[in-house]
């Protein structure tokens, strides 16, 4: 029982939270990638997998709880951990910035990981609750367009989850039809490339902190943990990237495919359903498309 309040009560102890909630946020951020990476793959696999998931019902709230508790005290560990050093160097402010030896990306660990909340929120009222871009939103589409019919069915580790035929949200469409706004997909390439500067020194600092770092492989970690940074950092801007630059277009079947053949070229389907207005500039609003 002691030890576990000094978790929380002593910097050494905070620090190991701080460790090994960022490992658990890394895992799921690197699983989550590989999920949003079948957005190239056929709609059912990406449609399946989000049903699949939505199936899990209680079982899904216990991961969400789980994540956010995580997320929780890696953020609050690391503010107190803030106060504590400032308290701890006193109002005198150093003659000579010291930061010669710190990597940029450990400077701005702070800053990144504000902004990284911030966008953990937008991203949850954009594609979890729906209030961001409501019109692209699953269920709207559902309501305005019909559900997805899953053509050859979800499996899972050889077991099927979703049957062919089956009626599921049209996730896939949502995630495309945001994408297609230009500004949400900066904001998304910025976040993702902010949260990439935050894990290329937290991972690094994460096996130190854990103990997993010896002098003999401490470098060629530091390559490996570069290297996976930058594949995330990849992954993650190609799914905005394509969709926005027209290199992908939305497969055959979707409705993101029926808004955009509606539209034309130019469409901004982002903003469909809300007014001009909304449309950044250059673009077309979309007309409605004909429900299924
Ligand atoms: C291009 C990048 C991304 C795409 C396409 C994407 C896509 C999605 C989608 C579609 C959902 C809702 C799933 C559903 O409808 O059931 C979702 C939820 C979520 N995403 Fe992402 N995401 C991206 C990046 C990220 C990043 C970088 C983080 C973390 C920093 C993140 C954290 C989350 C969280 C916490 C949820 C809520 C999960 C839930 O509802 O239970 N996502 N994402």
């Amino acid at each position: 029982m002691k030890s576990i309040v000094n978790l929380f009560t002593s910097s050494i102890g905070r620090k190991f939270l701080m460790a090994l909630t960022g490992l658990v946020l890394v895992g799921f951020v690197a699983g989550h990638l590989v999920g949003n990476l079948q957005i190239f793959s056929h709609p059912d696999k990406i449609n399946g997998y989000a049903h699949f998931l939505q199936s899990l019902g209680p079982a899904l709230w216990g991961v969400r709880a789980f994540l956010l508790l995580c997320v929780a005290v890696h953020a609050w560990a690391g503010l107190t951990l803030l106060i504590e050093s400032r308290a701890a160097r006193g109002p005198e402010k150093y003659g000579v910035h010291k930061w010669l030896q710190a990597a940029f990306a450990s400077r701005y660990m702070r800053l990144t990981g504000l902004v990284v909340l911030a966008f953990i929120v937008y991203h949850i009222l954009h594609f979890t609750v729906g209030v961001a871009q409501p019109a692209t939103f699953k269920t709207q589409l559902a309501v305005n367009y019909g559900e997805y019919t899953m053509h050859e069915g979800f499996h899972l580790l050889g077991f099927p989850i979703v049957a062919a035929g089956q009626h599921v949200h049209d996730v896939y469409s949502m995630v495309f039809l945001g994408f297609m706004n230009p500004w949400v997909s900066a904001f998304y390439i910025v976040a993702v490339g902010l949260l990439t500067l935050h894990l290329l020194h937290g991972i690094d600092s994460l096996f130190q902190t854990l103990g997993w770092r010896n002098h003999r492989w401490s470098c060629c970690l530091q390559k490996l943990v570069a290297l996976f940074c930058l594949a995330y950092f990849l992954g993650n801007l190609a799914i905005p990237g394509a969709i926005v630059t027209g290199l992908v277009k939305p497969a055959p079947g979707t409705t993101a495919a029926q808004i955009c053949a509606a539209a034309g070229p130019g469409c901004c389907p982002a903003s469909h359903a809300r007014a001009p207005s909304a449309c950044p500039a250059g673009h077309t609003h979309a007309p409605h498309a004909d429900p299924k």
